[in-house]
């Protein structure tokens, strides 16, 4: 696919099913992620890719999260929170592994492991796989990232959920860039 078609066409999707990528698909889907930029070579980005049982854990950390919590949480919001995970095949969880440094602060190294999900759900994409980037309550979150098993300088900052699209694509809007561009010259 041409390289501006592949940025201009990608479409987030809702609904994902089998097959997700392959092992060596996912070899060059981390490869393009983890050619974000990125200040001083920190390489501040982290990705715990889930599927299968894996799932099942998941799920698991977000009911166990929700029931000690959040108070008086439904019966339907647990039910929420267990299902998530299954919306799609492969969840990669994007993580921000931060350090110290005297130039590059926190937000910087946050801000890598953005792009580097970006190059992540372009490089899908272009494989002919769809994703979503969700956040919600178990993202920024340290007792999730905890239970996780993750230190605590490393940030979750999203959820991809990955697959193949089914149903309805949405339509991608006409946006005029003239509405978001002031020009200096
Ligand atoms: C940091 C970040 C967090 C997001 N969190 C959510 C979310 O929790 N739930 C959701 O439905 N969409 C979320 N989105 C938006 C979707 O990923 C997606 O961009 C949106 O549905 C628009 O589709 P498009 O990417 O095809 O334009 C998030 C996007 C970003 C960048």
């Amino acid at each position: 696919m041409d390289a501006l078609d592949n940025i201009l066409l990608r479409n987030s999707a809702r609904s994902l099913t089998l097959p997700h990528p392959t092992e060596e698909e996912m070899e060059t889907v981390y490869k393009a992620a983890l050619r974000a930029p990125d200040h001083a070579w920190l390489r501040p980005s982290r990705f715990i890719q889930v599927t299968g049982e894996g799932l099942n854990k998941l799920s698991e950390i977000f009911v166990e999260y929700a029931k000690e919590n959040i108070d008086d949480v439904s019966p339907e919001t647990l039910e929420k929170y267990k299902s998530a995970p299954f919306r799609a095949p492969m969840v990669i969880i994007l993580v921000t592994n931060v350090t110290e440094h005297p130039k590059v602060p926190e937000i910087e190294q946050m801000l890598s492991s953005a792009t580097a999900g970006q190059n992540i759900l372009l490089a899908l994409n272009a494989l002919n796989y769809s994703a979503i980037w969700r956040t919600g309550i178990f993202a920024f979150n340290e007792m999730v990232s905890q239970r996780m098993g993750l230190e605590e300088n490393q940030k979750i900052i999203g959820y991809l959920y990955v697959g193949t699209s089914e149903g309805k694509v949405k339509n991608i809007p006409e946006l005029d860039p003239s509405d978001y561009v002031t020009e200096w010259s």
